[in-house]
């Protein structure tokens, strides 16, 4: 189960200082999906990163299975985020020099370890990319890139799968084979926390959780 306690992010900007995250708090349970939905600059990135321990916040904290991510040093974070968290970045994040198959199985070799290959085939078969195995990221859509990198989240079925705008990219069709997957993987036990802007996206979640407008929050100079 993850828990987010009270969790704050703030920025300095000059003399003041910018909400990325007004205090929040959310539990996502083992079989769970849930949605975060908020306007763009509503703090829906910044909640995945500190969720998935990639970025500190202010104060509060984060658990997953009760284990408090920010109290962990580098290495100890590093291994339990590699054994437990699936992350699929807003912006991909794919390792521009290796082909699809190759990005999809990059964290067996994190791992030290080489038994992905199978379920590595099969995911990318389940979100149609078996016909891209070898073209390198440049060689593909914004939405096949979307899938690589969601598919690589997935190798070693994570406890909880953190999506950002996973289907920001993908047409109707693509996106409902995505969301399908996401919820048969919650079937499984699994959990996801999946953040987006869009309000019929968030709707096929178990549960919708929102963030405020930032232009709400901020205090006038
Ligand atoms: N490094 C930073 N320094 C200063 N401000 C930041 C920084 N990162 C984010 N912010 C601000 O924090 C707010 C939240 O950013 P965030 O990227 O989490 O929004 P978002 O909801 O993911 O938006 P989008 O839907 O456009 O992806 C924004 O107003 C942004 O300008
Ligand atoms: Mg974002």
């Amino acid at each position: 189960m993850l828990v987010l306690d009270r969790v704050v992010k703030t920025y300095p900007k000059g003399s003041r200082r910018i909400t990325a995250l007004a205090p929040i708090d959310l539990t996502v349970r083992a079989g769970e999906f849930v949605a975060v939905e908020g306007p763009s600059g509503s703090g829906k990135t910044t909640c995945l990163l500190i969720a998935g321990g990639l970025l500190d916040p202010d104060s509060g904290k984060v658990l997953l299975d009760g284990h408090d991510l920010h109290a962990m040093t580098r290495n100890q974070l590093a291994a339990f985020r590699s054994q437990n968290i699936g992350f699929v970045f807003q912006q991909y994040h794919l390792i521009p020099y290796l082909s699809v198959l190759e990005n999809i199985l990059a964290p067996e070799a994190a791992r030290g370890r080489a038994n992905g290959q199978a379920r590595g085939r099969e995911l990318a078969g389940q979100f149609g990319l078996d016909h891209r195995l070898d073209h390198t990221p440049a060689e593909l859509s914004c939405g096949e890139k979307q899938r690589t990198a969601l598919a690589r989240a997935l190798l070693f079925r994570p406890k909880i799968l953190l999506a950002d705008e996973i289907t920001g990219n993908l047409d109707h069709v693509n996106a409902q084979i995505v969301l399908g997957y996401l919820r048969e993987y919650v079937k499984t036990g699994g959990s996801v926390l999946l953040v987006t802007h869009d309000r019929e996206i968030a709707s096929q979640a178990d549960r919708v959780e929102y963030l405020p407008d930032p232009r709400e929050l901020e205090t006038p100079r």
